[in-house]
């Protein structure tokens, strides 16, 4: 449980004068006491206000024109959303432009918050970087988010905490939305490393980023270990470490920005384990592999609740 004591408002009065709290707090009488006196506002932030996105992630499946009847089948089936949910695809590349055409025109005609996103990007504006794509080519196609230090990209691509930073950065100035991925691998996980390697992925890869921009970062926590292997991660495990994520952008940023951040959870996520996931207080929504590629299935991890 997270103690509100006098330092936390010490550092409100240099701040904003809030201080945002997200579950259950003690607040000690020391610190009510100087809260009162310097008129800091003690906001509760709850679950519900923030944000729930149910993020589709292809991988390298789909020509052209299946992804274009996958994004169809699933177009099909939203006719509207609750109010705080937003639905993103991420195709390929060479999907991309085909996808955000009829996620925009769904947008428009339906007034739902769904939205296409790339897989990948690279940090650089243009120039000899063959085979790479930049923010500016995703932004030119409609795409709207993408997803940065996927662990597949981490380990076959040998993506570092620094190069996942700089592609953050660049994403954020260019105005898309980085779904920044973080996660321990199995090894990681039994030398009961999980906690060390995420601390040290999120420090690494939101470096230097202030509190403008991180509002435009979500994370994804995807056990390494849970990815396409059919094992999820109990909502238990998931939300001790989506506490400790929520914790750890507290300590970089500040209580603002931790209660507000979404936190999304990926791994062997399916319609018949989302809804036990979501139930936690701290997971905000999911990112999807295997079961976003069929148009039934994704379509209920949407509507989760029914
Ligand atoms: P999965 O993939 O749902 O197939 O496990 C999730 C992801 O890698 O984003």
């Amino acid at each position: 449980m997270k103690i509100i004591d006098y330092v936390d408002i010490l550092s409100a009065l240099r701040k904003n004068k809030k201080i945002f709290i997200d579950g259950d707090v003690i607040i000690t009488p020391l610190a009510k006491e100087a809260a009162k006196r310097h008129n800091i506002e003690i906001i509760k932030k709850e679950k519900k206000m923030r944000k729930e996105i149910i993020a589709g992630n292809w991988k390298m499946n789909n020509c052209l024109n299946e992804s274009v009847e996958l994004a169809k089948g699933i177009i099909d089936g939203i006719k509207e959303l609750p109010d705080k949910r937003i639905v993103v695809l991420c195709p390929p590349f060479t999907s991309l432009y085909s996808v955000s055409q009829l996620v925009s025109q769904a947008r428009d005609e339906r007034k739902i918050q769904i939205f296409s996103g790339a897989q990948n990007m690279y940090f650089e504006d243009k120039g000899a970087f063959t085979g790479e794509i930049s923010a500016d080519m995703i932004l030119s196609c409609g795409g709207s988010f993408v997803i940065i230090g996927h662990s597949e990209r981490r380990k076959i691509f040998n993506e570092t905490d620094d190069l996942i930073n700089k592609k953050v950065k660049k994403a954020i100035s260019k105005g898309l939305i980085a779904i920044v991925c973080v996660g321990e691998t199995l090894e990681e996980r039994e030398n009961s490393k999980e906690f060390f390697v995420v601390k040290r992925q999120l420090k690494q890869g939101l470096k230097e980023l202030d509190l403008n921009e991180i509002t435009k970062v979500v994370i994804a926590y995807e056990p390494v270990w849970a990815i396409g292997t059919g094992r999820t991660a109990t909502p238990d495990i998931a939300q001790k470490m989506h506490e400790f994520i929520r914790k750890q952008i507290l300590e970089i940023f500040n209580s603002e920005v931790a209660s507000e951040i979404p936190i999304l959870y990926g791994g062997s996520v399916k319609a018949s384990n989302i809804k036990g996931l979501m139930a936690e207080k701290d997971i905000d929504g999911v990112l999807v592999g295997g079961a976003s590629l069929k148009p039934d299935e994704f379509l209920k991890i949407i509507f989760y609740e029914k």
